[in-house]
């Protein structure tokens, strides 16, 4: 087992990566938000996406080139929307001279000439360009690297960096604010302040995760083999703790103690092939297992055939709107064709 835990660590570590890589989704976006509308997405300033009970429910692009502006959720001539995913490309159809932020280095500023070039300035050391009020202020946080930037004006949206904190996006920048001492935690499903963090766990994490459960790694548990078989000629086996989706008892035989382990993040322990899998590759029908020990904030109810969702956050079960029936957990979206994994069989 010890050289299948490596490649799935090899597997996670990449999505996480590319994640990085990529920024943020509009799943991501959606996720903090407890209203409904549209927002950008931050891969193309022509698409948009629509948000729902803080999913992803459908998305398209600004028709004739248009580009989308998020603030205040309409399609605008590219020679005067700014284009959130590129400098170049605003400049590029400005018309007329402007300011625009430098998107991978915010010690930078771009600048318009209006007949489709794009200057750069610096800002001093120590100094980012806040495209907001058009100057240079004291760094080292980039006023424009916020989820606001793609979000409408005035409402408020949990931080995806420290969970329990909100922001209150306005013209595209996101103000740090502070729940009261007496309801800490910002709630992004309601969007209050509440008592108890809603994400348990690390603060990245919403998922709970295996240190929270109810067996420490390693320990010794008798009994738990007995029900257990090997595969083939197998000297040993491993068997489900029925507790969670994720943990498993290491067995030599069915009279001797269980040693329990947690399946690597990301991954549940699939029983009938004695090995940790991708959640979705089986139905695991541990009550309220399923977000147990992933990185996700929904996931699909087991035996809904993908009709109802869990946010894994509050335990609240939802349903994809009428018109994308299906919870697709491996993409966080709502989709009209059932998805083909075992779990929404
Ligand atoms: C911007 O482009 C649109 C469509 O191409 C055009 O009708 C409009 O006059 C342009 N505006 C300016 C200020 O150039
Ligand atoms: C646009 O204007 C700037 C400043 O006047 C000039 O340096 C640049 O060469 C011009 N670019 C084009 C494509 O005309
Ligand atoms: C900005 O700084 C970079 C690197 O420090 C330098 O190459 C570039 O010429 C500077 N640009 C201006 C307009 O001062
Ligand atoms: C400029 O932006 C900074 C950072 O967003 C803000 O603290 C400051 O108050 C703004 N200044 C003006 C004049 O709007
Ligand atoms: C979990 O349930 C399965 C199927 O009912 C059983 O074979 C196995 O022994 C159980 N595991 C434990 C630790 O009791
Ligand atoms: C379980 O094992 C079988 C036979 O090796 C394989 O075809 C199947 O894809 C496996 N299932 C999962 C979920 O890994």
């Amino acid at each position: 087992m010890g050289g299948f835990n490596m490649k799935i660590c090899a597997l996670a570590a990449c999505l996480l990566l590319a994640g990085h890589a990529a920024g943020y989704s509009m799943e991501d976006l959606c996720a903090q938000w407890s209203g409904s509308g549209y927002v950008g997405d931050p891969s193309d300033c022509h698409g948009w996406g629509y948000c729902q009970g803080q999913k992803l429910v459908s998305w398209n692009k600004c028709n004739n080139g248009l580009v989308f502006n998020a603030q205040t959720s309409t399609c605008g001539f590219a020679n005067s929307t700014i284009c959130t995913t590129s400098a170049e490309a605003t400049c590029k159809a400005a018309t007329s001279p402007m300011y625009v932020a430098v998107l991978n280095d915010c010690n930078k500023y771009g600048y318009c000439f209006g007949n489709g070039s794009i200057g750069y300035g610096n800002c001093t050391t120590g100094g980012v360009y806040a495209a907001n009020n058009n100057t240079c202020v004291w760094g080292p946080s980039c006023p424009q690297d916020t989820i606001c930037r793609f979000m409408k004006n005035d409402i408020f949206v949990g931080d995806p960096n420290t969970c329990g904190s909100y922001l209150q996006c306005n013209s595209g920048y996101g103000t740090p604010g502070q729940c009261p001492t007496k309801s800490p935690y910002f709630n992004p499903a309601n969007g209050y302040c509440q008592p108890t963090n809603p994400c348990t766990g690390d603060s990245s994490n919403s998922g709970s995760s295996p240190s929270g459960s109810i067996y420490s790694v390693g320990q010794e548990v008798a009994g738990a083999c007995a029900g257990g078989t090997a595969i083939g000629d197998a000297a040993y086996f491993y068997v489900a703790d029925n507790k969670t989706c994720y943990g498993y008892f290491y067995c030599t035989s069915t009279t001797a103690a269980g040693t329990w382990n947690s399946c690597v993040l990301g991954t549940q322990f699939y029983p009938t092939n004695q090995t940790c899998v991708s959640p979705a590759a089986f139905d695991c029908t541990v009550a309220n297992g399923r977000c147990g020990n992933v990185n996700s904030p929904f996931m699909a109810v087991s035996g809904t055939t993908c009709n109802e969702y869990q946010i894994c956050a509050s335990g609240t079960i939802a349903s994809c709107p009428a018109s994308n029936p299906y919870y697709d957990e491996v993409n966080n979206i709502c989709t009209s064709t059932k998805p083909a994994y075992a779990i929404c069989a």
